[in-house]
């Protein structure tokens, strides 16, 4: 059992091998709403009020009681602090009561794990193929816009990111100053369906930069100028033209990432991996692509789950009494991530 509660969604997944058995996501967006972003103290608090029935909702989906369980995973970090506190301390109450391993995961290895479901369950669109190592791997979410080589599994070599926002958290501010409502990810590109994305000039972020980094606060900018100076723009325009240019930076960056570390493959995960262009543009990139499944693409408890079984069946569990010591760490970044020991003790 997997469990992921780093921001505003309470996810249990429940996996048997790489096979996802169920999924349930209870969303707060309703809740944040009004704010137009998340409030953190809400949103820990209602981690706790919903934790327990979204558990027995996944165990019951699954047919899986607690007693079958053969580990249990949660996220320790990044994240809110109050947040993955909710789920780190659930999470090792269970293992603790069932006397199974507790499995900490780093929240970004969740997101490439996601990719690694396999067919079957309930997840109705995986691929039939995992990715192999080695390839390059971009993680678009929310919180990080950020390129690892993976020459092996479970090693991350830094080799871009984002100098400013996130891309997902360009499309939730942009979203926002379309008058969208939170999260705007999604409701921004739904309107993009209606635009024509050669209709405005927007800036191409970091068009004169041949490196591997991403910038997208000065886009953001742009689109904030332009409605200020043409209250008569098409949103849908708007709309279309940001995700063009959003998406258009993410595969170019990648693609050369990609080639510059002399990788043929590219895994795309993270929340803005479930926007369509984007998906489609990568079709064209001339590489091996790897995206996860739809409902595995945005936070969710099974790429926690996926993670602690690519990283046992390599590792073996961690030591108990590390594990259960485990923090939460609201800033962790993954590839300077220290290598859990090599202990296969269960208790
Ligand atoms: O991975 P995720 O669920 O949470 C974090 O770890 O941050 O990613 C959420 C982000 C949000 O910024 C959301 O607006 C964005 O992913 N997102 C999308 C789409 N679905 C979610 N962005 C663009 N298009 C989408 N379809
Ligand atoms: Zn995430």
């Amino acid at each position: 059992m997997g469990i992921d509660t780093s921001c505003d969604d309470t996810g249990v997944g429940v996996v048997r091998g790489h096979r996802v058995l169920s999924n349930v996501v209870a969303s707060q967006a309703a809740l944040h709403a009004p704010m137009g972003g998340v409030l953190p103290e809400s949103a820990s608090r209602e981690h706790l009020r919903v934790i327990d029935e979204v558990a027995g909702e996944a165990l019951a989906r699954a047919g899986v009681g607690l007693q079958e369980l053969d580990a249990v995973a949660a996220t320790r970090g990044p994240g809110l602090a109050g947040a993955l506190l909710v789920g780190l301390g659930y999470a090792k109450a269970i293992a603790w009561g069932t006397r199974r391993p507790f499995v900490p995961v780093h929240h970004l290895e969740g997101h490439l794990a996601a990719c690694f479901a396999e067919p079957g369950g309930v997840v109705s669109d995986a691929a039939n193929a995992p990715p192999e190592p080695p390839f390059l791997c971009l993680i678009a979410s929310g919180g990080h816009t950020v390129l690892f080589d993976v020459p092996d599994y479970g090693t991350y070599l830094r080799v871009g990111g984002s100098r400013d926002d996130a891309a997902g958290e360009a499309f939730d501010k942009v979203a926002r100053l379309l008058g969208l409502p939170y999260p705007g990810g999604p409701a921004l590109a739904a309107l993009a369906d209606a635009g024509d994305p050669g209709a405005l000039a927007l800036p191409r972020p970091m068009a004169r930069q041949q490196g591997h980094d991403f910038s997208f606060s000065g886009l953001k900018t742009a689109v904030a100028t332009l409605l200020e100076r043409d209250p008569n723009v098409r949103p849908a325009d708007v709309a279309a033209a940001f995700q063009e240019r959003v998406t258009r930076s993410l595969v170019d960056v990648s693609v050369r990432a990609a080639e510059s570390n002399g990788r043929d493959t590219l895994v795309v995960a993270g929340g803005v991996a479930a926007n369509r262009s984007l998906r489609e543009a990568l079709r064209s990139s001339g590489l091996r692509v790897h995206v996860p499944p739809l409902e595995l693409a945005t936070d969710n408890g099974a790429m926690i789950a996926l993670a602690a079984v690519i990283g046992s069946t390599r590792d073996g569990f961690p030591d108990q009494a590390e594990a259960l010591a485990v923090d939460a760490a609201p800033y962790l970044p993954l590839a300077d991530a220290p290598s859990r020991p090599r202990d296969a003790t269960r208790r």
